[in-house]
């Protein structure tokens, strides 16, 4: 797939390092081409960095991966998005999109992109290597959008991860960004580290 990444920092890079690996072509959207976080990820295969504007024309599938409050200055560079899959992976949990309560919203408001919340509810650690014992971790998407869906659960695989488990609808969107705010309260306040991961068990 042609993905542009827009917010090439811990997690953006991450997934684009991972996915670069698997052969997708990865078009870096940034504010300056030659400064920014994540100017190394430039020496990974498949790898370039253009305006977000020309990142976007040039990629079916786009994440977001920026503090939340950037997401009107991004819709407004990234130029006509209708029917290209968004994926969110930004988490509302100190800022939000005034007046909207997540990036996910905004979307839905202000694009005709196909949108899914994905690739949120972990660290980035998790997102660069999500193998615990040899065995991919879970990860979790929600929205309305059934081809986004789609999509997105291949990149999970593609990265690593064991499945893609489907959250739910648009209604469970800020759920999802409970669920990180959940993994961010084990790991980081309750102090339990970021090497830890959250796996559905079924019997
Ligand atoms: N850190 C985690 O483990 C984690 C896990 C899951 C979800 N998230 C969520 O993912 C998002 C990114 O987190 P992060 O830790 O990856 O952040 P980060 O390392 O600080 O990177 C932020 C990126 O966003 C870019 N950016 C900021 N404002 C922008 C704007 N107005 N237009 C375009 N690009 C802009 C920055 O570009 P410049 O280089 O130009 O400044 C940078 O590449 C947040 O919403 C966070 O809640 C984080």
């Amino acid at each position: 797939m042609n993905i542009a990444i827009i917010g090439t920092g811990n997690v953006g890079g991450a997934l684009a390092t991972n996915w670069s690996k698997k052969g997708h072509n990865i078009n870096l959207g940034v504010r300056d081409v030659n400064q920014f976080k994540g100017i190394e990820l430039l020496k990974n295969q498949n790898t370039k960095a253009h305006s977000i504007n020309e990142a976007v024309a040039q990629s079916e599938v786009i994440l977001i991966s920026t503090p939340p409050t950037a997401i009107i200055e991004i819709i407004e560079q990234m130029g006509d998005v209708t029917g290209k899959i968004i994926i969110d992976a930004t988490n509302a949990v100190r800022q939000q999109p005034d007046p909207y309560k997540t990036v996910y919203h905004c979307l839905a408001e202000k694009t005709k992109a196909e949108i899914v919340k994905c690739f949120n509810s972990t660290g980035f650690e998790n997102m660069l290597n999500p193998i615990y014992n040899g065995e991919g971790i879970d990860m979790f998407m929600a929205g309305d959008s059934e081809l986004a869906k789609k999509a997105a659960a291949q990149l999970a695989l593609d990265a690593g991860f064991g499945t893609c488990m489907d959250f739910g609808k648009s209604d469970k969107v800020e759920l999802l960004e409970k669920l990180a705010l959940s993994w961010i309260n084990l790991a980081i306040m309750q102090g339990h580290g970021r090497n830890m991961a959250f796996k559905v068990v079924r019997r």
